[in-house]
């Protein structure tokens, strides 16, 4: 797994609002968060408002860096006392804009980035406490000195926050293997809408003692408190990965391929990606000369991974042979060194960026069934090539967990306002393949803004009427992130 660190220069957005607090309340938050805390000229509230893609663009009367768990509860207190919006924010990465409100009026985004120690590992009990600022590389770093894996592995994790990562319940490639954020966290300690601290850490695996308040907050998005604190499983490292880059006849022989390997492969499957043959060339505009392993209409990236005492090189080249013979892989290439690994993951994380290079694109985080695959990318390919002809599909993402990334390309002609307009349709038409599948708008990436209404519209009363009930507990005034996830009622979308 490679790992981008997302630039630390974004350029002042254009349609950045920048709104102007009074003096008093300027002075009052800074009081709560001191001088260094406290950011409100434009040009240094910028990185904070825009996002890594370039699609969201946002604005806030300040943005608050409290350096302490104390400073986050002082500036809680008085936010809820002046009755000011709060968006947390982590490392910025997230995909939905779950952490930049369009307008940011009545709001201020509360950076958690100076909050970023280590707290404690540890190695006996296989757990790790971080603030909730620290970067996820940090936490993997910091757990591989130890001898220990943090599973978590995704494109951004050089600049996303373990924080977010919680708030947001990422994913990522190892999913499969050892679940998503919510399966990895053991604890979490949080600031309240009010102010008030709840530490939820014990370190324990077993605990059955009532509500398991921490799952509220994971995947909450902002919505119900600032997360501070983490507290994360670690598994031992792997004495040995092998890692496969294989070229397939189509995506139904990829998810036969999966299934068999599950089982053929003693399940010490940690990775398996697919990529559709018309992502490579997005790789190629990050770097021209990316090499191709395989000519194959689907490619397969795929990791098995292991503790010592069994031929893991012997396991995976056994198989591959065998699921050659069957006429599943019409080509492998096994890494025969680490380099060579990390080569086929830049292709995997180089087509993601080379997607933000290219510019304006539908963006879908699908999830079905995994023995869906198939038909999801098939009837999603059909609505694109008859509905919005000059479009250009790209199918990726984790089959080993039946989540797509299913993202479409606006013709180049195409101006980026009518394309971002024409874009709205095409995801529509997405989604609803997607539903009728019985499948999710969101496997891992979220709600944030920018599927909210969607969302909201596919809740039965029920569940609508339970989510709201609890975020008027946790939040009786509404200031956590609001317009994020949630309607500001129960009836409006
Ligand atoms: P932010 O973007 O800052 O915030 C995300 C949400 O969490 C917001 O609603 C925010 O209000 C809330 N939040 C943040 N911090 C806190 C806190 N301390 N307390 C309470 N709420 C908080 N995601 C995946 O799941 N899988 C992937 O494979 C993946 N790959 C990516 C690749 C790239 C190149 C990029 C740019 C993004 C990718 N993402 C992926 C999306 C993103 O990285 C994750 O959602 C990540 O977990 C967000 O973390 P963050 O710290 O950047 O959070
Ligand atoms: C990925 C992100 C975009 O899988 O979720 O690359
Ligand atoms: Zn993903």
């Amino acid at each position: 797994m490679i790992c981008i660190t997302l630039s630390p220069d974004i350029k002042l957005p254009p349609q950045m609002t920048v709104h102007s607090p009074s003096p008093d309340i300027l002075s009052a938050l800074e009081a709560a968060v001191g001088r260094n805390g406290l950011v409100a000229d434009p040009a240094g509230m910028a990185k904070y408002l825009g996002d890594w893609a370039g699609d969201y663009r946002g604005g806030a009367l300040a943005v608050l860096r409290p350096g302490s768990v104390g400073e986050v509860q002082a500036l809680m207190r008085l936010c809820n006392e002046l009755g000011l919006g709060v968006i947390p924010q982590g490392g910025n990465t997230g995909l939905v804009s779950g952490a930049i409100d369009s307008s940011g009026a009545g709001l201020v985004v509360v950076s958690l980035e100076r909050l970023n120690s280590i707290r404690r590992i540890d190695a006996g009990n296989f757990t790790l406490q971080a603030d909730a600022g620290c970067v996820l590389q940090a936490i993997k770093d910091a757990s591989e000195a130890r001898d220990c894996l943090f599973p978590l592995a995704l494109g951004a994790q050089g600049s996303c926050q373990i924080g977010g990562n919680a708030a947001s319940n990422a994913g990522g490639v190892n999913v499969l293997r050892y679940g998503m954020a919510r399966d990895l966290i053991l604890g979490l300690e949080v600031v309240l809408a009010d102010g008030e601290l709840w530490n939820g850490f014990s370190g324990l695996r077993k605990n059955n003692s009532g509500y398991d308040l921490k799952q509220l907050f994971i995947g909450s998005e902002g919505t119900l408190g600032i997360i501070t604190g983490v507290e994360v499983k670690l598994f031992p490292k792997p004495a040995q990965i092998e890692t496969a880059y294989l070229g397939l006849p189509s995506f139904e022989t990829a998810i036969q391929l999966f299934n068999w390997a599950r089982r053929a492969c003693s399940d010490l499957i940690s990775a398996f990606e697919i990529i559709g043959a018309e992502c490579i060339e997005l790789a190629r505009l990050i770097d021209p000369n990316m090499p191709g392993p395989v000519e194959a209409p689907v490619h397969v990236l795929m990791e098995l991974s292991s503790g010592p005492g069994i031929d893991l090189n012997a396991l995976l080249a056994g198989f591959l042979a065998e699921a050659m013979k069957a006429g599943l892989v019409s080509d492998a290439v096994l890494a025969s060194s680490n380099a060579q690994a990390r080569a086929f993951w830049t292709i995997r994380e180089g087509l993601v960026e080379g997607q933000a290079k290219r510019g304006y694109h539908v963006r879908t985080d699908l999830s079905v069934r995994i023995s869906d695959i198939p038909a999801l990318i098939e009837h999603a390919r059909d609505l694109v090539a008859t509905e919005h002809p000059g479009w250009i599909p790209l199918a990726y993402g984790h089959a080993g967990d039946g989540n797509i990334h299913f993202n479409v390309l606006p013709p180049l002609e195409l101006g980026e306002s009518e394309a971002r307009a024409l874009g709205v349709e095409v995801t529509a038409g997405l989604y609803q393949i997607a539903v009728g599948l019985g499948g999710s708008i969101s496997a891992e990436h979220g709600i944030g803004r920018s599927r909210r209404r969607e969302f909201w519209a596919g809740l039965s009363p029920t569940h609508r009427r339970m989510t709201m009930a609890l975020k008027a507990a946790l939040d009786p005034k509404g200031l956590m992130n609001p317009g994020c996830l949630l309607p500001s009622t129960e009836t409006s979308s």
